[in-house]
């Protein structure tokens, strides 16, 4: 199978924790995108999403699904997204796509998190992949020479092709952090979050995934933290 037919198979497995008749929080990127059209196929069954970006909320109201504003919601019954990396306790690196504010945000008011991910994706531990911070462009040199002295290599994101800083949704920028060796993710989480200019960190350790949905070549794999 190619990462994309696994990427399709779990997407189309999330589909089982879809929640008739309520707000279903969706995330960003590749595997998202697949559980999103998948979710188009059953929309007439819950009440509308919220998107954790600009991209996922064009391609769910191109599908003709509502997208709800966060502040007009109360509650989401469960939010699907994909990751970078997760590890066998459900924590996860996310970022790789620039939305991690908003996923950190609808997850955080989410019952449920559903992680689809690819079989690559599970990790022993996390780090291998840059860990993406957003920052207030401001402050990025200040947060940069904070993160250089936990002892990664932070570089700043740029738009693709060229050397202009990335923007995200929000107006932020992303330093990616190179050879950080995470063996406790949730006190970095904490120690990266108290960086004065820092809006996010991709570590989601604190609140991880409740469920991983793992595409392997025999069948999706169900881990439940
Ligand atoms: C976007 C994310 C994505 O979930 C993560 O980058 C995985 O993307 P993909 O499904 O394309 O592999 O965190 O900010």
């Amino acid at each position: 199978m190619t990462q994309d037919e696994l990427k399709q198979a779990v997407a189309r497995a999330a589909i089982d924790y879809v929640v008739d008749g309520e707000i279903i929080g969706v995330g960003t990127g590749s595997t998202a995108n697949f559980f999103i059209d998948e979710l188009a196929t059953i929309k007439d069954r819950i009440k509308g999403t919220v998107a954790s970006s600009e991209a996922t909320a064009a391609r769910l109201r191109g599908h003709g699904i509502p997208v709800f504003d966060l502040n007009e919601v109360e509650s989401i019954a469960v939010y699907i997204d994909g990751a970078d990396e997760i590890t066998d306790t459900g924590a996860m690196i996310k970022g790789g796509g620039a939305a991690l504010t908003r996923e950190k945000i609808v997850a955080s008011v989410s019952k449920q998190f559903v992680c689809i991910a690819d079989g690559s994706k599970l990790v022993a531990s996390l780090g291998s992949f840059p860990l993406p911070v957003e920052v207030i462009p401001m402050a990025r040199a200040a947060v940069m020479r904070q993160l250089a002295a936990l002892g990664g290599q932070p570089r700043l994101r740029t738009k693709a092709g060229g050397i202009e800083p990335f923007i995200t949704d929000n107006g932020g920028e992303i330093v990616d952090v190179v050879g950080l060796q995470i063996a406790d993710p949730v006190a970095l989480e904490t120690q990266i979050n108290g960086i004065v200019g820092v809006i996010a960190v991709g570590l989601f350790a604190q609140r991880g995934a409740n469920v991983c949905l793992l595409g392997m070549a025999d069948g999706v794999k169900t881990l439940t933290f």
